[in-house]
This record gives structure tokens, sequence and C-alpha cells, in this order.
């Protein structure tokens, strides 16, 4: 009786959806982020030795966190004893309780803009831009040549794109500086799009010579795995060519496929099946949309807060018009008109900027496909219908 109750908690808890960074039960793909992050980690630990700055930057819910957690994890776990991973996050004071956080923790810090990680990773929010600014480039570059001292250092810095400039500077400058110096240190910084931005806005003009990664939505085959392998241990299985197809559904967006596959769960422990079939996605797939339908409600706001409403309409026409696929920067630009909206729909997520790999070409893809269509259907009472372009098609 219990073995069945556990198994269905299970279930019921094996898939992610989330915005805090959730490790999902099967990470797909990312094999080159991971294979720089591990070379690094080596490198620190076997070496001594400092390694080249990672820079991971794309929309939310790409998986960027979640990435993170996972490497820092595997990290702590493997060489735990020989290395020292620190996690921040800088935010901003947007709600009376991270004031209230702020005003508690301000001042008692020693070293204000870090929290040890020991085991699991919790993030610490060093509220505010005080709390980087106060602290001049020799002061980052000496707290950080300190605690090398001890142990290797890595330094991961979530939200990075929240930065002010001058921080982001001074941490870019202590980075080169104490690598110059021999000194084991690995700086990873992760944000959305805007990151980039803001660092070549920075006085740190060697910046890109760190390795950047652009965290974009899986492959086909990727999000296949990411829905079947978590349910090999539980001998369940989808019926033939169905994970495509919920793949597919799920524009192959990592957060979609973690939400697809616990409305699915839900589904099966409610119908006590042992196989994902055609009809379980036709009933789960109400749920979902609901789900997204409460997220896309707040990315529109978002866009209206902004006065970004009726150009985010001509975009979502373009892109439909042009089967989702990505729209070449210029175009872009003429589109939208002022480049100041270009960068706030990238900061935001509702588009960004990626290599077309077949053109060799910059250009423009939809942060997410289908909110283009949500975004038409609220502005001008209509969408047209939705043609899905998943890569590896
Ligand atoms: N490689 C992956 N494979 C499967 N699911 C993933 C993967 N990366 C992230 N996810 C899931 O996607 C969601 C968003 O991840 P998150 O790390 O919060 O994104 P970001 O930090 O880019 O906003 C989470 O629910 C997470 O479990
Ligand atoms: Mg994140």
């Amino acid at each position: 009786m219990n073995r069945i109750l556990d198994r269905k908690k299970e279930l019921l808890t094996l898939y992610t959806p989330g915005d805090g960074g959730e490790v999902p039960p099967f990470l797909a793909g990312r094999g080159s982020e991971k294979q720089f992050f591990q070379l690094a980690i080596y490198t620190l630990v076997k070496k001594h030795q400092g390694y080249q700055n990672m820079i991971l930057f794309g929309p939310r819910g790409n998986g960027k966190t979640s990435l993170l957690h996972s490497l820092a994890d595997e990290a702590n776990k493997e060489y735990g004893d020989n290395i020292e991973v620190l996690w921040v996050t800088p935010s901003e004071i947007t709600t009376p309780e991270k004031f209230d956080h702020w005003i508690r923790s301000e001042g008692r810090r020693a070293t204000p803009v870090v929290q040890e990680v020991r085991g699991k990773i919790k993030a610490w929010f060093a509220e505010g831009t005080a709390s980087f600014s106060i602290q001049r480039s020799d002061g980052i570059k000496t707290a950080i040549k300190e605690r090398c001292e001890a142990k290797p250092l890595v330094l991961i810095v979530d939200e990075a794109h929240r930065l002010d400039e001058k921080t982001a500077e001074d941490l870019l400058n202590a980075s080169q500086s104490v690598r110059r110096e021999n000194i084991p240190f690995f700086l990873v910084l992760s944000g959305t799009p805007g990151l980039t931005r803001s660092l070549a806005q920075a006085e740190a003009s060697f910046w890109e010579r760190g390795e950047i990664f652009p965290l974009g939505r899986l492959s086909l085959p990727e999000s296949v795995e990411a829905l079947v392998k978590p349910l090999e241990p539980f001998d369940i299985l989808f019926a033939g060519g169905v994970a495509k197809e919920v793949a597919i559904k799920s524009h192959s967006y990592p957060f979609f496929i973690q939400l697809w596959g616990k409305c699915l769960m839900e589904e099966l422990v409610n119908t006590e099946k042992t196989i994902v079939d055609a009809k379980t996605v036709l009933d789960a797939e109400r749920r979902v949309n609901s789900r997204i339908h409460q997220m896309y409600a707040k990315r529109f706001s978002e866009l209206d807060d902004r006065g970004l409403l009726n150009v985010a309409a001509e975009i979502a026409e373009a892109f439909l018009s042009n089967n989702n696929m990505p729209i070449p920067i210029l175009e872009m630009n003429e589109l939208v008109g002022d480049r100041k909206d270009v960068e706030l729909l990238e900061q935001l997520g509702y588009i960004w900027r990626v290599l077309r790999d077949e053109a060799k070409q910059l250009g423009y893809e939809p942060g997410i496909p289908s909110l283009m269509g949500f975004v038409l259907e609220q502005i001008r009472g209509f969408s047209e219908p939705e043609t899905t372009i998943s890569r590896d098609e």
C-alpha cells in the first residue's frame, strides 16, 4: 500500500517546472557547457591554475540556473574538499520583504556579496547595487585573492545582467588580474541576453575573450530524452511517436517540457495507467494550457507596462508569417524602429539573437514561439494558425 502511494508521489514530483533553477530529473543536452565547466574545475584542482571566464546567456526558462546548480553540485561532490564554490544573485530591492532583508543583512557581512555553498546551493541575495559598488576594484580583487589562498575558488554570478556597470567592470578586471597572477580562480556569469550588452558597456574590453555560451531551446531529440529518461526506472513508456509529439508541443523549451511532464504524470496517476498515449496527452493538455495561459498573461503585462504591446504584435505577425524562423537583425531593427525597444524586448526574452546555424548569419528568434500567437490574439483578437518549427526535425 505504502509502496504504491510512494510511487505516486514520486511520479507527481518527478518533473520540475519552476523558475528557481530546479534541477530536472534528466538534464538534457548542454554538452559543451558541461565540458567547459568540468575542464575548468579540473584545471583549478589539479593544476592549481585559473580558468577563462564562462559567460552564459539566454532567455528565461532555458535552464541557465538549473545547469549551474547541477554543475556546482557535481563539482562539490567530486572535489568538495579541494575547491570552494560561491554563488551570488545580485538583485534589485523590489519588494518590502527584500528591503527588510537588505536592511537586516547589510553591514553584517564582512564580504557582502558572497555566501559559501556547502552541499546544497542556496542563492544569496546581495540586495541592491550597494553590495558590489561599495568595494573598489582592488577590493574585489583582494577578496578573491584571500579566498583563493585557502582553496581554489569558483564564483558563480547568476542573474548577472542585474549587476550595475561598475560592478561588472570591477569583477571582470579582478578576474583577469588574479588569473594573471596564477591564482586558481574561475568566474561564471549567467544572465538574460541583456548580459552581453551590459558587459560590452563595462570598461573591460577583454570580456568577450571569455568563453560565451548562448543557451537556447533544446534540440528535438534532447527534448524527447528529457521526457522519456526520467520514466525508465518506473517502467513507464511513451507510446510510439507520443514523446516526440509532446516535445514539439513544448517547443523544446525546457520549462514547458517539465510542465508537460508534470501534467502527464498527473493524468497517469489519476487513471492508473503505465503508458503515456495520445489520450493521456489530450487530457493533460488542458492543464498545461491553463498554466501557460497564466504565464503568458504575466508576460503580456510586462510588455504592456513598458509600452511595447504594439511593437510586440508587429513582431508576432512577422514571426508567424515567417513560420517562426529567425528574422535577420537589420529587418528586426527596421520593424521595431527604436533600438531601445529592441534592447528591452531582448531583456524580456520576447526575442533573442541567435546565430543561424545554416546561414552563419545573426538573426532574432522568438523567446517562446507560442507567446507570439497569444500576444496577437490579445491585441488583434485573432491568431493565425501556428506552425511550430523545432530544431533537428
Ligand atoms: N537541460 C534541461 N533538460 C530538461 N529540463 C531542463 C533543462 N534545463 C532546465 N530545465 C527545466 O527548465 C526550467 C527552467 O530552468 P531555469 O534553470 O530556471 O531557467 P533559467 O535560469 O534560464 O531561467 C526548470 O523547470 C528546469 O527544471
Ligand atoms: Mg535563472
